[in-house]
């Protein structure tokens, strides 16, 4: 499984860049809109420079003819980027003319296992199942996550890759890794959550410990 970065912020891209355990980042207008800038363009560019693999960028435009345009003109921004396009009549057509231009497309906010289908046969590279949004709603997300396994795997001639997005805690990440899931995009704190142990801090702490009571002898 691979592991996204699910922000627009940079220091956080660039730390977690630096563990090398990253491999793209997905933004939408609300992460971006947090980094109080409205300019989606640098912002991008920026991320681009730091990593190398997919770097989800969503369009704004609802309809599809607009969404083509805008998606054009933001995939030009780096040659990493992949567009976010939502789950919509006028997302799927979009997305059935994007892929065909070599495109990626990561097909975001499905909440079913029909909507991640209709994704894949479309051409989407990518469909976001948003867990956490699920979850959120009393539904189980992780649910609707293997059931989109099962299906993808049924038909080995579709080969969109499951991205299991809205992760809130490191249980979902290791739920959706035993599941099989191409990708999860996980928050910075959750990453950092997922890394540390308490039991690791004690064992570090007791190892030095007795290292320095030995060499003092
Ligand atoms: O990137 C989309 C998704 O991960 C958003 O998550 O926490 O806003 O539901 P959240």
């Amino acid at each position: 499984m691979q592991i996204f970065l699910d922000t627009a912020n940079i220091d956080q891209i660039r730390e977690a860049a630096g563990l090398g355990i990253i491999s793209g980042v997905t933004t939408n207008p609300s992460l971006v809109a947090r980094e109080t800038t409205s300019d989606y363009e640098a912002v991008t560019k920026k991320i681009c420079s730091i990593v190398s693999g997919p770097v989800s960028v969503e369009v704004l435009a609802e309809d599809a003819e607009a969404m083509i345009k805008e998606a054009r003109v933001k995939a030009a921004w780096a040659p990493n980027v992949n567009i976010k396009i939502p789950m919509t009549a006028e997302g799927l057509k979009a997305t059935s003319v994007l892929s065909k231009e070599d495109i990626k497309i990561n097909m975001t906010l499905c909440f079913s296992a029909n909507q991640a289908l209709l994704a894949a046969l479309a051409g989407a590279t990518y469909a976001s199942i948003f867990i956490g949004r699920l979850d959120d709603a009393g539904h189980d997300g992780m649910q609707v996550v293997e059931d989109t396994m099962m299906i993808l795997a049924n038909y080995p001639e579709l080969d969109a890759q499951l991205i299991a997005a809205s992760i809130r805690n490191p249980m979902h990440v290791t739920r959706a890794a035993l599941a099989g899931v191409d990708v999860a995009t996980v928050p910075y704190a959750v990453l950092m959550q997922m890394m540390r142990h308490p039991l690791t801090d004690i064992g570090i702490k007791r190892f030095l410990a007795d290292w320095k009571s030995v060499s003092k002898k």
